[in-house]
């Protein structure tokens, strides 16, 4: 696994945080160092796919990066007649997943598809993945593609919606991002890596409370929503058809 350096070097200007091939070649080093329990949900998602995916349906992992998530899905797939969707527009990543996905055979019935999730198809689908996805996504597009996603599934379904989160409380607020901020210097990173990478995603990656993305998902259509997983700042819900 490469060693994410970007931001070691104090750098003049920052720009904007972009999936490039210099943060695909380091992306898994990077988000298991940066997400706290990045990690868990991964595995969980094995566990899950089992439980929701249904016979001759679709399966889509929507920002899927180098593929983490959709080789969970794989793994975890015993419904027969299914096939995997994975989507990115960046093609670095999507050059690199499509090396890893076809490294994989437990499951061969994976497409991997450079396009933007906010005007791809969804259809015939019984599991759904937004991992760390939504958060890049402009926020008025949230809701039309939480409603594209709900009216391109079987009842039944589920999405699997991860996010980086804001408190209502100020104080919380504060805190977690002082915990989180310790969690990546435990993890090897410095101070200034911690504060040059947030400058850079400072206007692309937009958190918000999970009582705005309950509301969203239910003003979706979405009727049973609920977290199944948190760690500090990063949750992880369920949303079911
Ligand atoms: C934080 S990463 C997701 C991590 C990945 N799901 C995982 O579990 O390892 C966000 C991904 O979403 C992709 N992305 C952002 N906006 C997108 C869009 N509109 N359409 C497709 N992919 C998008 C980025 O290129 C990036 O690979």
């Amino acid at each position: 696994m490469n060693k994410d350096k970007i931001y070691t070097e104090s750098l003049a200007n920052i720009a904007n945080f972009n999936f490039d091939a210099q943060v695909a070649d380091v992306f898994t080093d990077m988000i298991e160092r940066s997400v706290p329990g990045y990690r868990a949900i991964i595995t969980m998602i094995e566990t899950l796919t089992e439980h929701y995916a249904q016979p001759n349906s679709n399966l889509y992992d929507l920002g899927c990066s180098l593929g983490a998530a959709t080789l969970s899905m794989s793994r975890g797939l015993k419904a027969k007649g299914c096939q995997i969707i994975a989507i990115d527009n960046s093609a670095a990543m999507v050059e690199r997943c499509r090396k890893a996905t076809e490294r994989n055979h437990t499951f061969e019935g994976v497409r991997v598809v450079e396009g933007d999730i906010v005007t791809t198809e969804i259809a015939n689908a019984s599991v759904v993945i937004l991992n760390f996805t939504l958060q890049f996504i402009p926020l008025n597009e949230r809701l039309p593609l939480l409603k594209k996603i709900y009216a391109g599934m079987r009842p039944g379904g589920v999405l699997i919606l991860s996010e980086k989160v804001l408190f209502e409380d100020e104080h919380l607020n504060k805190l977690l991002a002082h915990i989180h901020h310790d969690f990546k210097r435990a993890h090897g990173y410095s101070d200034l890596e911690v504060s040059q990478k947030r400058s850079a995603l400072d206007k692309v990656l937009i958190p918000e409370t999970i009582p705005t993305h309950r509301k969203r998902l239910t003003e979706a259509g979405f009727s049973s929503t609920d977290v199944w997983f948190q760690c500090f700042n990063f949750m992880s819900m369920l949303a079911v058809k």
